[in-house]
């Protein structure tokens, strides 16, 4: 039986989440992965009451132009760069995101990713698997910087950022960071982190962890400038967004020695990834997987689903069951 109300979901989903959204909603689902154009969203937002899309679905007034049916957006992401709330909000369009669910399986990737790019695992592979691993190898072969005891640095202070810090405290690194706004002390504490400058903290800092979100403000946060303040020992790693980084500055630095080493897993202008970069031996570089733990992914297409259920009024509290 048709339902009342129908849905478009941008990409292939857990056959769970999907099997849970079509007890109450009818469900369109896309077969395969891939970026949509915007007249592309444009046509497939046209005649559904809700949306669950992820990051590369880029959702802007020019896509929403004239639709009167749509009234959420639940984004995979707990980003939502991809969304134009002032749009969606004056077109009376919810807008949803996943937050928390991702937290700690996000902090540790950013610590796999300083791990691995200060202790040189990635090209170490690569060197091994190609064969070259022969005779015996030179005693100051393959040195990494240390990570433990060293001053941990974060540069945005959410929940992911603090989820980081709290890790800090096993490596007996000290933690100090950069935020707007300062956390409340109880915070703080708990997180052993000090709060400093920017600029002090770039200074500062053994190794640097960048968890702000992406929007005009933080559009090349880490530039040339700032990536000249910091040590050249220093290990740089980014799990929040391609565009808070000036990759060309950075490939740069790289190269020059300026910096240790990178451990990137999101990119200006993903899925392409800077030539200069992909030429940084020195940098380990994933493809925007920080959360991508099977609970993780899994508890954020649920939640997800949850929010576009609730939008269009179902779920415990609305008194609406599945039709
Ligand atoms: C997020 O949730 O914003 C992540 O970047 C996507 O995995």
């Amino acid at each position: 039986m048709s339902k009342s109300h129908s849905v478009w979901v941008s990409r292939p989903l857990f056959p769970e989440v999907l099997a849970h959204l079509a007890e109450y909603v009818d469900v369109r689902v896309e077969t395969t992965e891939r970026k949509h154009t915007p007249s592309e969203l444009r046509e497939k937002l046209a005649d559904v009451d809700g949306a669950i899309v992820a990051l590369s679905d880029r959702i802007d007034g020019d896509v929403i132009a004239g639709n009167r049916r749509l009234r959420v957006v639940s984004n995979l992401a707990v980003g939502y760069n991809n969304f134009d709330v002032p749009a969606l909000t004056a077109a009376g369009i919810l807008a949803t995101n996943t937050p928390d669910v991702l937290n700690e399986t996000t902090a540790d990737y950013a610590w796999a990713l300083l791990l691995a790019a200060a202790r040189r695992v990635s090209s170490a592979e690569r060197w091994l698997r190609a064969g070259h691993w022969r005779g015996s190898m030179r005693f100051d072969d393959w040195l990494g910087v240390d990570v433990h005891g060293k001053t941990l640095g974060i540069l945005g202070m959410g929940r992911i950022g603090q989820a980081i810090a709290r890790r800090g405290y096993g490596f007996g690194m000290p933690v100090l960071y950069h935020n707007r706004s300062r956390l409340p002390e109880d915070i703080e504490r708990e997180c052993r982190a000090t709060w400093v400058q920017k600029a002090e903290l770039l200074r500062r800092a053994d190794h640097l962890m960048l968890v702000l979100p992406y929007n005009a403000q933080n559009h090349h946060a880490v530039g040339a400038a700032e990536l000249a303040l910091m040590k050249p020992t220093a290990v740089l790693v980014n799990i929040a967004r391609g565009g808070i980084i000036d990759d060309a500055a950075l490939a740069v630095a790289l190269r020059e020695g300026r910096l240790a080493a990178a451990g990137l897993d999101v990119f200006e202008g993903e899925p392409v990834v800077h030539p200069a970069l992909r030429e940084c031996e020195n940098a380990v570089l994933s493809p925007h997987i920080a959360s991508a733990s099977a609970d993780t992914r899994r508890a954020m297409a649920q939640l997800a689903a949850d929010n576009l259920l609730a939008a269009l009024g179902y779920g415990p509290n609305a008194g609406h069951p599945p039709s």
